[in-house]
């Protein structure tokens, strides 16, 4: 339910803010959703604290916004569209620790994610968000021209054999889901054009000769990388981000081995991105 003390306190001018007055395992009205997706759509991303949601609650939850993404390397069992988000002291890598946003290789990527921690170290694991739409408008008129008019292609194996090590037989029966989207979107609900690379999973500009994609795709992510485009959010236990991975990117900091930062990720479908031009 949302109270009367229902605030929200933004973060920095360019993105997020914190939702006070909401308890968000509560049954909320469909009015109250709507409030909540409007202040999700005005600040990209929304942190919540004391939250004590389980995975059903989170599911709950995440369905009021839309059907559940299926993770290509599996969900938990009995819980669509919940990923387990746990590092430990035997961690080989931590998911998340590059810019990115969710699965953009999915050929219908998230629309959002929501994040609840029930474990986390005792400093460190923050997790930084950017504003995709502010990053593209800081552009020169030319640069967004030229970019409005490009598409690159999006691909999960590079990253799932890269950065996780995984070996043949881990890989075995993983399926590896690769899409071509626009490099600018329009986003389907704010009508706002947003750049749509990131450093996980665009592998390449389609039409462009190597060299010359890959020094687009560079330049592009030292702008995203820009600390004025950005939040930092440091989660304490129940704590709960909701972020729009059409319009914002997130790097999640590993900075805490060998503690154990644990939660629950509830991904929610997209539509396939469309070109801004
Ligand atoms: C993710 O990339 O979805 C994980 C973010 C985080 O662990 O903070």
């Amino acid at each position: 339910m949302i109270s009367n003390s229902f605030r929200l306190e933004p973060v920095t001018p360019a993105i997020g803010a914190y939702v006070h007055g909401v308890d968000l395992a509560s049954d909320l009205s469909d009015e109250d959703i709507g409030r909540l997706r409007q202040a999700w759509m005005e600040h990209v991303v929304l942190f919540f604290r004391d939250q004590p949601l389980d995975c059903g609650r989170l599911q709950a939850l995440a369905r009021r916004f839309g059907a559940p993404h299926i993770h290509p390397q599996g969900d938990i069992e009995g819980y669509p569209g919940i990923l387990r988000i746990h590092v430990d002291g035997d961690s080989k890598t931590q998911p998340g620790r590059t810019w990115h946003s969710d699965v953009s290789c999915d050929e219908l990527p998230p629309m959002g994610s929501i994040l609840h921690l029930h474990q986390i170290p005792d400093t460190g694991g923050d997790t930084l968000f950017a504003n995709m739409y502010a990053a593209y408008e800081a552009l020169s008129e030319p640069m967004q021209t030229f970019l409005d008019g490009l598409e690159a292609l999006h691909a999960s194996r590079p990253n799932v054999e890269g950065y996780y090590r995984m070996n043949a037989e881990q890989l075995r029966d993983k399926s590896f889901p690769e899409a071509v989207h626009p490099v600018v979107c329009r986003h389907p609900e704010t009508g706002r054009k947003a750049l749509f690379v990131n450093e996980i999973f665009t592998q390449h500009i389609v039409g462009l000769e190597p060299a010359e994609g890959r020094s687009v795709l560079d330049f592009l992510y030292r702008h995203i990388a820009s600390p004025k485009f950005h939040c930092r959010f440091s989660w304490q236990v129940n704590s709960v981000a909701m972020w729009d991975n059409r319009c914002c990117q997130h790097i999640a900091m590993w900075d805490y081995y060998p503690q154990t930062r644990s939660g629950h990720r509830a991904t929610i479908i997209g539509e396939r991105p469309v070109a801004a031009a």
